[in-house]
């Protein structure tokens, strides 16, 4: 049986002592909620992959509460401290090369035995508090079952992981909703491995020209990019300006025609309310449309600038054909 705890200190305090013990615990960041182990404990690091089914050669992203500790573990270029300074804590992921020199070893498990670390300073007090009071780097999947949509809220991570972890501590609805954006500064030129919290235009302001990677020609560099994810059950379909009768409707802005089952990302086609809503929705539209024996969901168009790309890149791999 899994564990709920509040995010009050105390509950914090006991969900620390559980990750100092080799036991996971999913906890919320601003992004989406996050499974977290003790980053320097194979074991640990291994229950992720098995409660989440997910294969061990997608490695994580490994969580601080400070830059100091961060640098231990990774080499610090001036870009990189740049962008940590303005960005962290906060939903932007720096893939880095690893520091040999530091006796405290990071499971291999967790970076697939990568010479590069993803790792981040997540923005909420429940986040770093686990960290902090664990004293450990923290790594941390999306608490969802591998290829499923990731959880904003505690609720979420109960439904698909109850039983198959220790706790999860429920700090409210997540509010970014989309998970962080990875840029790799271990390449020559920066890259953008996955749109995502930050936007694109932002860190192009501080690191002028960035690549942006194309998910099949980095299978190997991040799996996560695999072209399936963020399944549904219901076939997702994209780009709609209009709505057949056995589908259900994800809106954005000022909705299409429709009397069957609608949700609104966002009636003020506002980007940052359609991303703290997407996973939610697309849950409850996959939920409710299967009750009701519709055939699929459709979205409408939604521009892809700012965040509208991280929330772009989840609906295209929610519309993959499903061939993971
Ligand atoms: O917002 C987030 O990033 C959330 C919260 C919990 O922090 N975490 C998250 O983790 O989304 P996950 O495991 O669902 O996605 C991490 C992605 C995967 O696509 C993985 O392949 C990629 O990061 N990744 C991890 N280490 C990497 C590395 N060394 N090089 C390239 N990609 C890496
Ligand atoms: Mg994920």
């Amino acid at each position: 049986m899994t564990s709920l705890f509040s995010d009050s200190l105390s509950e914090i305090q006991q969900a620390a002592t559980i990750i100092q013990h080799g036991g996971i615990v999913a906890f919320g960041t601003e992004t989406v909620y996050g499974l977290g182990a003790d980053a320097t404990n194979t074991k640990a690091v291994e229950k992720i992959y098995r409660a989440k089914g997910r294969p061990s050669f997608n490695p994580l992203i490994i969580h601080f509460a400070e830059l100091e500790h961060l640098f231990q573990f990774v080499q610090k270029t001036e870009l990189a401290y740049e962008l940590a300074s303005k960005f962290w804590p906060g939903a932007l992921t720096l893939v880095l090369n690893q520091r040999t020199d530091n006796p405290i070893k990071i499971s291999p498990i967790a970076t697939a035995n990568l010479s590069t670390m993803a790792v981040r300073i997540p923005n909420t007090r429940v986040a770093r508090q686990l960290i902090q009071f664990s004293k450990k780097p923290i790594a941390a999947p999306s608490a969802n079952s591998s290829g499923k949509i990731s959880p904003s809220t505690a609720k979420h991570v109960f439904q698909e992981l109850n039983h198959k972890i220790e706790a999860i501590i429920d700090s409210g609805p997540c509010q970014v909703g989309v998970e962080s954006t990875i840029l790799d500064l271990s390449r020559d030129t920066p890259t953008l491995l996955r749109p995502g919290g930050i936007s694109l235009e932002a860190l192009t302001s501080i690191c002028g020209t960035i690549e942006i990677s194309h998910p099949i020609e980095t299978k190997i560099i991040s799996p996560g990019q695999l072209s399936s994810h963020y399944a549904p059950s219901l076939p997702v379909r994209l780009n709609c300006i209009h709505v057949t009768p056995d589908e259900a409707l994800l809106a954005f802005g000022h909705p299409i025609e429709h009397t069957g089952l609608s949700k609104n990302l966002s009636i003020n086609a506002n980007l940052e309310e359609a991303a703290q809503n997407l996973f939610a929705y697309l849950r409850d539209l996959d939920a409710q449309g299967q009750a009701l024996g519709l055939k699929g969901i459709a979205v409408m168009p939604i521009p892809q600038i700012g965040l509208g790309l991280a929330i772009c890149d989840r609906l295209t791999r929610a519309a993959a054909p499903r061939t993971i």
